[in-house]
């Protein structure tokens, strides 16, 4: 366990705030933790940067995380699991809602490294949108929105149409139905990696409460390439209690 304080918060839209933290965790982009609060249990989160994570207030841990102040502190087993693959030249990111979080943290490590980063964002509506500046500073940025009140009005599955399928990688995080759209559209024109999100316990690998066709979203994710995922992608995962669930 790593012991943290907070340094800095920032409010990034109504129910989203990024925390950063007193010290680098040395994750690769992709990769997770298991952060724990005094009291209230561990929950697993991506980075954003390498030294804070981007939560969004969706129940009474993320609440509690997100109203952590500058002092505060918290621990994290970190990093976790199996980054993304950072490889190619021409790459394109896609992200759905808050999956555009991690692909903030591997734009700036791509552009870091002399890539060509396009970046496709889409989101329900404008008051949802996240780190579109943010990701501009590391390469072209398109953005769709559901009900059109920022960029073209769609799925960010009609922005591929812009862009074309020219590019040598793709890294998609976001709602899973969004990944399977992008797979199915993409098809074979070139290779994809996709961050996938299970109920998680342990992070640990010792649970299995993240299992999926036999792999671990944990230990062996939580990126997969496209070829690794089976039928249960996009269609069932455990909920709380283990129990299978549709999509
Ligand atoms: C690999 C991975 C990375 C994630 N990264 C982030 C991140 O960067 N920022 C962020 O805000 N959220 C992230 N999440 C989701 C986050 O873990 C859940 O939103 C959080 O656990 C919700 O807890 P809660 O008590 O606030 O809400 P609850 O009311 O308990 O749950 C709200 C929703 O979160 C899901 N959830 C609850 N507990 C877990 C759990 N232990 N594991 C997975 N899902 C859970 C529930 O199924 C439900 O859909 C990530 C999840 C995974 C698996
Ligand atoms: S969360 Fe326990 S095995 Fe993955």
């Amino acid at each position: 366990m790593i012991d943290l304080e907070v340094i800095g918060t920032r409010k990034e839209t109504k129910d989203t705030t990024t925390l950063f933290f007193d010290k680098s965790l040395d994750a690769v982009p992709g990769q997770f933790g298991m952060f724990w609060l005094a009291g209230k249990g561990q929950k697993p989160m991506s980075f954003s940067y390498h030294d804070a994570i981007t939560v969004k207030d969706v129940g009474p841990f993320t609440h509690n995380l997100s109203n952590l102040c500058i002092g505060d502190r918290l621990s994290a087993e970190a990093p976790l699991g199996k980054g993304f693959d950072i490889k190619g030249n021409d790459i394109v990111l896609i992200g759905g809602g808050f999956g555009v979080a991690p692909l903030r943290f591997l734009a700036q490590r791509c552009h870091e490294r002399g890539m060509s980063v396009t970046s496709l964002l889409g989101y329900r509506k404008l008051d949802e949108v996240l780190f579109d500046e943010e990701l501009r500073k590391y390469g072209d940025v398109y953005v769709a929105t559901e009900d059109g009140s920022c960029g073209e009005k769609g799925l960010v599955t009609c922005l591929l149409n812009a862009v074309g399928l020219e590019f040598d990688q793709g890294y998609c995080c976001g709602p899973e139905r969004m990944l399977v759209a992008i797979s199915r559209h993409i098809a074979d024109s070139f290779p994809l990696q996709f961050s996938l999100e299970r109920y998680m316990k342990c992070g640990l690998g010792l649970c299995g409460s993240c299992e999926i066709d036999g792999l671990l979203v944990c230990k062996d994710g939580p990126v997969f390439n496209s070829y690794e995922l089976g039928s249960s992608f996009g269609s069932e995962k455990r909920d709380k209690s283990g129990r299978k669930t549709p999509i």
